[in-house]
């Protein structure tokens, strides 16, 4: 069996991968401080706890795995700390990234997917957004994101790596069987706040602005499940082992939902009420992303449409459930 080194496999869509990835039959080997991942959601292999920054560690690790390839979400990924302490942010992503790809070349590692983001397009210019879009980030987080795929593109041109970087739109859901979900802390997403909301967790949703551009007012965001987020990561991960080319994709359903669709969606799926507040506008917001998820499609094979936005509910509120009973 073989094995994949997944960076953040305790967080989000790193545990989701790591499932998808025993699935598909390899052996994934978790990579994490546990500073924000769950031990728990480490299922599917075993959990080496360290610092994606600390070379001692990743060399100690690579050399007793041996990975094949490294699937790499280790980051920070709050936008709102990455504004107000930079400095945390780009030493974790950026430098964490290339203290990574450092040791993966001491250890002849040719092969990454790494977890990338729309946030690197920041205000789009036209709608839908397909890879050859300008990168405008608007806060560090984004450009953290868009520096690495330039480390990446480097080390490809110079060293040989291979590598596919991901830009996810808005990743949403759970694991259909409830083995793994979301769980940040704060939570600052819109589908498990508007579940909080309907739980009696929070005692409303604050819409973050109802004055925009919108067919309602509120922002336009294109989810997309979590659990086909990781199966995408798979056939990724397969056509950088075939030796195909290095790839930069979106991974989005290509359509959108706004604020009020989102909220009306948790109420129809979880029949409780969804008390809504309206709010100013959040400050760096754009008020549409939508993916062009078409290259994606062609280079990574996808027949099957993604899910829906009911489905990304449904598993979302049964996760919650469970994880707040
Ligand atoms: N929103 C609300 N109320 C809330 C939370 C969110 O109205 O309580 C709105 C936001 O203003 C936005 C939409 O819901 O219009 C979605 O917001 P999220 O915070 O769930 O996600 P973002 O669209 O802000 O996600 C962005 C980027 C991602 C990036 C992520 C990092 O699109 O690529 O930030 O957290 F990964």
């Amino acid at each position: 069996m073989q094995t994949v080194l997944v960076t953040g496999g305790a967080g989000y869509v790193g545990s989701h991968a790591c499932k998808a990835l025993a699935a598909a039959g390899w052996r994934p080997v978790v990579y994490d401080d546990l500073s924000t991942g769950h031990p728990e959601l480490v299922r599917w292999g075993p959990l080496e706890q360290g610092d994606i920054g600390d070379p001692a560690r990743l060399d100690d690790v690579l050399a007793r795995h041996r990975p094949q390839a490294v699937m790499h979400f280790a980051a920070a990924s709050l936008v709102g700390p990455s504004v107000s302490d930079p400095a945390a942010t780009y030493r974790r992503n950026v430098a964490g990234s290339l203290a990574l790809l450092e040791a993966m070349r001491r250890h002849d590692i040719p092969v990454l997917v790494f977890s990338s983001s729309c946030a690197v397009y920041g205000l789009p210019e036209r709608l839908p957004i397909a890879e050859d879009a300008p990168l405008h980030p608007v806060n560090p987080y984004g450009w953290s994101k868009a520096m690495v795929e330039r480390l990446l593109d480097d080390f490809g041109a110079a060293y040989g790596l291979r590598s596919a970087s991901l830009r996810y739109f808005n990743a949403a859901g759970a694991d259909p069987m409830g083995e793994a979900g979301e769980d940040h802390e704060p939570e600052t997403h819109l589908i498990p706040r508007a579940l909080m909301a309907a739980a009696g967790l929070a005692p409303h949703l604050e819409v973050f602005g109802s004055d925009w551009p919108t067919a309602d007012g509120t922002c336009v965001r294109d989810y997309v499940h979590v659990a086909d987020l990781a199966d995408w990561h798979v056939q990724a991960l397969r056509h950088l082992l075939a030796g195909k080319e290095s790839q930069i994709l979106n991974l989005g359903s290509g359509r959108g939902w706004t604020v009020r669709e989102v909220a009306a969606t948790v109420e129809r799926v979880t029949g409780r009420v969804v008390p809504l507040v309206l709010s100013p506008r959040r400050p760096g917001d754009p008020p549409v992303l939508v993916a062009d998820p078409a290259r994606a499609r062609q280079v990574l094979g996808l027949l099957s449409p993604p899910a829906g936005l009911d489905a990304m509910v449904d598993t979302a509120w049964r996760w919650l459930c469970r994880r707040r009973a």
